[in-house]
């Protein structure tokens, strides 16, 4: 049989073995949360349970989180929700130079409402140039959005800081946290954020729900029109199954921190073998404050879209980036950002371990890397393409 290890958790998740026995359970609640009558009430229930689980893992009330279909959606509720025009003369939003496409591109969709966006830049390790950020705040920003751990680098941002400046100057913060979930503890109240966004899928959960934390009090206006689901912030029937796994999989609180201690112990162990096997490797980032699932390495002489391909043939899934950018031919803007070349940045390969990985696959991956990366440095440019195929 064809063996398969997969190694790219933060593209997304593998289903927690657990939901998969749940699902024929929740499958039996397939009326309407909002209808009123007996076929409505077991999802309701199912729905406020799941929540509750939700609110109470990331330290907040219910009624401050808005469920969404996932972490895109929750970042273009954060922003076009909130940034409806400029008020105040305030028309300055911040965002980090290595931010998701989904904020990124959002963020420039606002120009169109009248805001300009100032971009603050990272350093070689991917560390957020906090004095830059100071420097641009003023009585003018209305909007700082930071992310908590990069999904390239799994670099960890000074998110609590990036509040306590922004809200000195009266602005609004937001924080895309989707890496961050079920990677670390995660207590939102410590991020001092206003907004949060949160993907099910990035752990363990069904695909097809998110949530964006909205500090109670705080205005936003739907991006869907429609009914009054959300409190009227997010129209359209709930997708139950996807939230009832991502209630369930958030009870399991008390597995986080020693699953990352577990894996940071993994990747450690990797990136030690492979720094000492392999010649000319590069580990992007800061050895201390990354992810402790993430290892984002630069292969010198190597092209990381054929190295992918090259590990995809033997059952390995790692990736060379952003998973929505794969196929893509241009670098990853992250490492760009970085101050990496494009050679560099082409040259690079993101591993991402989960719950599931163990030493052995880990040792397996190691070996076979080693294999292919020595293969495909021994062939003239443009010789092979993939071998063994
Ligand atoms: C940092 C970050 N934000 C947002 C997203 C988008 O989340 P979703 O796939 O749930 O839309 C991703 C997905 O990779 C991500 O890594």
């Amino acid at each position: 049989m064809f063996r398969t290890i997969y190694l790219d958790h933060n593209a997304t998740t593998p289903l927690h073995p657990a939901i998969r026995a749940k699902l024929p359970e929740w499958a039996e609640f397939w009326g309407n949360p909002s209808s009123i009558h007996w076929a409505g009430r077991g999802p309701k229930s199912l729905y406020r349970d799941s929540k509750q689980k939700i609110a109470s893992l990331l330290g907040v009330q219910p009624l401050e989180l808005i469920f969404t279909s996932g972490g895109s959606e929750s970042n273009n509720l954060a922003l076009k929700g909130l940034c409806e025009k400029p008020v105040n003369g305030r028309d300055q939003i911040v965002i980090s130079a290595v931010e998701h496409p989904s904020l990124r591109k959002t963020a420039e969709a606002l120009i169109g409402r009248g805001f300009r966006v100032d971009v603050i830049g990272v350093n070689r390790d991917g560390e957020l140039d906090i004095d830059g950020l100071q420097a641009l705040l003023s009585e003018k920003t209305f909007l700082v959005s930071v992310m908590l751990a990069n999904n390239e680098t799994g670099h960890l941002m000074p998110v609590n800081d990036v509040s306590r400046r922004a809200h000195a100057v009266g602005a609004w913060v937001h924080c895309d946290a989707v890496q961050a979930l079920g990677k670390i503890p995660l207590h939102l109240p410590d991020l001092g954020a206003d907004l949060v966004s949160l993907s099910a899928h990035k752990f363990y959960s069904l695909k097809g729900s998110g949530v964006l934390y909205a500090r109670r009090g705080l205005n936003l206006k739907s991006l869907i029109d429609g009914g009054a689901q959300e409190r009227g912030r997010r129209a359209g029937t709930e997708n139950l199954l996807s939230i009832a796994s991502f209630g369930w999989v958030c009870g399991l609180a008390d597995e986080i921190l020693p699953q990352a201690l577990r894996l940071r112990e993994l990747r450690d162990h990797m990136e030690a073998r492979v720094l000492s096997e392999i010649s000319g490797v590069k580990v992007n980032g800061p050895l201390g404050s990354r992810l402790p699932n993430t290892s984002s390495m630069i292969l010198n002489g190597v092209d990381g879209e054929t190295l992918l391909m090259n590990l995809d043939v033997r059952g390995f899934a790692v990736s060379t980036g952003a998973a929505c950018s794969s196929g893509s031919p241009e670098p990853s803007p992250v490492l760009l950002a970085m101050g990496l070349t494009r050679e560099e940045a082409q040259s690079s390969l993101r591993v991402s371990l989960g719950w599931g990985t163990t030493r052995e696959e880990i040792d397996l991956f190691v070996d076979e890397l080693k294999n292919v990366v020595h293969r495909l440095r021994g062939f003239k440019h443009g010789e092979c393409f993939a071998y063994g195929v």
